[in-house]
């Protein structure tokens, strides 16, 4: 039995196995700046069931996490909750090593697992809201379609009332603590934002009917225990009520301004704009493209009311960071916004329509036609940058009393 990587007790029977990954910084695309966890678990009732695996990096971790408590060998069924392979990219492994009696995923990921490897065994799907007895447990299984992929499913335990959340209510966040009670309250804070925003925003359509679904089944529950970061023991209510709150995203008085500059002209137009939103009761964010990661990018706009966008024209075209952000942004779709675009141009000037474009298709609500200066701002330029920003705010008190019946800041 390895003793320096060991499982660490969550209730009675379930025990925590996973990978604390200190080092990625980079999932997918989305800048994971503090680390992450790939959280696997073990129910250690009459027969031990694996819920989840690994990345492929921390199997050796969990290998040794699972070693400490009992013979791998022992594990009887494993469930998979999530086909994508930061979850099942050690199931190969673990089913040859482990040998286990059944494997259960949900109807998608059993047509899912297949496409990625050769799992090694057969796939028994199980039914959205299936319950079965396995190793002396109860087990519902709760389908979350597109929460955030086809064959995602939550598993409940509930003998000791654990929600296995798989991607839902996780965060990317690595520690040695195993529980959110444990760690500071605004870095929780942050990096569920965040997670939310480059993770959920686009499916919460989806997972507003999800939360109620889930609701609606009475479940009681005393811990959620997502597959990255900390478990949640403490405050479940705040921590669904969040996600219901972020898929609703309600306008705010936050206004998210992002640019790029080449010469500073468009730095100096965002500056004006940002000025103009403060005095009309905004709260301006100036966000520098090239200096903030594009999944930043997306935290902060989670709870902002406007999108401001700006940016010089290169080679007839955007500025390479306004690409990428405004192309991440759009596949995320970030609803309920007002906003405009901006720039400054030498010759053509291009960009800013492209910005609006990109915008509109975005269903951002442009408050008017894109602000275009030519070469440097003028004072008389920066004045109608300010103007901009001032008749933006105006246009987010509207809509904020209008859909909120107040303002949310
Ligand atoms: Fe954590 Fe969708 O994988």
């Amino acid at each position: 039995m390895h003793d320096a990587l060991r499982a660490q007790q969550i209730t009675d029977r379930v025990w925590w196995v996973g990978a604390i990954d200190w080092d990625i910084r980079d999932f997918h695309g989305y800048m994971t700046g503090r680390g992450t966890t790939w959280n696997a678990y073990l129910i250690l009732g009459d027969e031990p069931i694996l819920i989840d695996t690994v990345k492929p990096s921390g199997k050796a971790e969990m290998m040794a996490r699972i070693a400490s408590i009992i013979d791998p060998a022992s594990i009887r069924y494993v469930i998979s909750n999530h086909t994508e392979m930061d979850h099942s990219g050690s199931l190969p492994d673990v089913v040859r090593a482990v040998r286990p009696a059944q494997l259960f995923a949900s109807q998608m990921g059993a047509k899912g697992l297949p496409a990625h490897f050769d799992v090694g065994m057969e796939i028994t799907p199980v039914k959205d809201l299936e319950t079965l007895t396995l190793g002396g447990g109860t087990l519902t299984f709760v389908e979350t379609r597109m929460v955030h992929w086809p064959d995602s499913m939550f598993t409940y335990f509930a003998e000791d009332q654990v929600l296995f959340s798989s991607d839902g209510f996780g965060m990317h966040l690595a520690s040695q603590q195993r529980f959110a009670d444990e760690l500071p309250a605004e870095v929780l804070d942050q990096e569920a934002a965040k997670y939310f925003a480059n993770i959920l925003l686009l499916f919460s359509p989806q997972l507003t009917k999800l939360l109620d679904k889930v609701a609606g089944l009475n479940l009681p529950l005393k811990v959620i225990a997502p597959d990255h970061g900390p478990i949640f023991r403490e405050g479940l209510g705040e921590v669904i009520g969040r996600y219901a709150r972020w898929a609703e995203q309600k306008p705010t008085m936050k206004a998210v301004v992002l640019y790029d500059s080449m010469w500073d002209s468009t730095k100096l137009m965002a500056k004006a704009i940002g000025e103009g939103l403060a005095e009309g009761g905004a709260d301006p964010r100036l966000l520098w493209a090239r200096g903030c990661h594009r999944s930043h990018v997306m935290g902060e706009l989670l709870d902002a009311g406007a999108l401001l966008v700006g940016g010089p024209t290169l080679n007839n075209g955007l500025f390479p960071t306004l690409a990428d952000h405004l192309t991440y942004m759009k596949g995320l779709r970030p609803r309920n916004l007002v906003g405009a675009a901006f720039g400054s141009y030498g010759w053509s000037g291009e960009a800013v329509k492209l910005i609006e474009e990109t915008l509109a298709a975005m269903d951002v609500e442009l408050v008017q036609e894109g602000l275009r200066v030519k070469w440097v701002p003028t004072a008389d330029d920066l004045l109608r940058s300010r103007q901009l920003g001032l008749a933006v705010a105006q246009r987010m008190h509207e809509v904020c009393t209008t859909r909120n019946g107040a303002i949310h800041r």
